[in-house]
């Protein structure tokens, strides 16, 4: 069985076991363990699925949440577009060997002397990056859920990700925050209707549904649980800040028991796993499994 190489493979391993998918636990992709289900709110909004989406008013309520002006805020097609569209406005740039692999496979160039993306948390370390530590564009795609805030705040362009806060990978929403004529440089690369009508009509009610910093506590409480099982069972977690965790590999003895991990030999971590921080019930599985 091939492990997973990135994350959100649970669906791929069910189809390979032959199980249904609603049994495999998906410790892969580093979701809120702890984020309202976001499908009634979606569901409330399915007839915006017949008109072209119009982002102005979501865009508003992300800016406002965030508390900037909506002149510095682009929603986008998932972090994974606002990182495409970054990337491309920059034309070159750099990321470490060990950083997210986005950043390098949307960059033309890669120049040690350019403009340097980095994760923040790291990914897939979890450590946040400290106070005078610096980058040119910081992707915050799991900050709000490390530290309660919705970003650092200093000069440096931030692409985010709502997929992780909201537990929403299928929905596809993120943003840019920068000045505003990058901002406009980027709206005018973007490609038309990039950001479905779904989420621009959910997305008001799905971000005043968040309460961030109660979010990150509970994240944090949940976070301890995870290490203690993980140190119990003998496999050394790494310090983490984030909603995961990197400790020795026990991918294969997990997946018999259908759970899911991320593999860190394409980090160039080989012999690890990063495990999602899980709520209390998918905790008690995992120790299980261990066990
Ligand atoms: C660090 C980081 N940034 C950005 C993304 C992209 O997220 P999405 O495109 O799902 O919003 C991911 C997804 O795994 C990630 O881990």
């Amino acid at each position: 069985m091939k492990r997973s190489i990135h994350g959100g493979a649970g669906a791929t391993v069910a189809r390979a076991l032959g199980i249904d998918p609603a049994q495999i636990l998906d410790l892969s992709a580093s979701m809120n363990p702890v984020a309202p289900d976001p499908v009634p709110v979606i569901g409330r909004h399915l007839d915006a699925v017949a008109s072209y989406p119009d982002p102005t008013t979501a865009t508003a309520a992300l800016a406002d949440v965030i508390g900037l002006d909506a002149e510095r805020v682009l929603l986008t097609n998932g972090g994974s577009e606002a990182i495409a569209l970054v990337a491309a406005d920059l034309g070159k740039g750099w990321a470490d060997d060990c950083d997210f692999a986005l950043y390098r496979r949307h960059l033309d160039v890669l120049d040690p002397n350019a403009a340097r993306f980095r994760s923040n948390p790291h990914n897939p370390t979890g450590r946040l990056a400290g106070a005078d530590e610096t980058a040119d564009v910081w992707d915050e795609a799991f900050y709000p859920l490390a530290t309660g805030r919705w970003t650092r705040g200093d000069d440096a362009v931030v692409v985010g990700s709502l997929t992780k806060l909201l537990a929403a990978p299928g929905l596809r929403v993120g943003y840019v925050l920068a000045d505003g004529e990058r901002i406009e440089r980027l709206a005018r690369r973007q490609p038309h209707w990039a950001v479905n009508a779904l989420v621009c009509a959910a997305l008001p009610e799905l971000v005043a549904a968040i309460d961030l910093p109660s979010t990150a506590g509970r994240i944090a409480t949940l976070r301890n649980d995870l290490l203690a099982v993980l140190t119990e069972a003998g496999l050394q977690p790494r310090p983490s800040d984030a909603n995961y965790v990197v400790c020795d590999d026990a991918s294969e003895r997990l997946l018999a028991h259908g759970i899911v991990v991320r593999d860190c030999t394409s980090f160039g971590l080989p012999g690890r796993m990063r495990v999602a921080v899980p709520d209390e019930r998918d905790l008690a599985r995992l120790a299980e499994a261990l066990r």
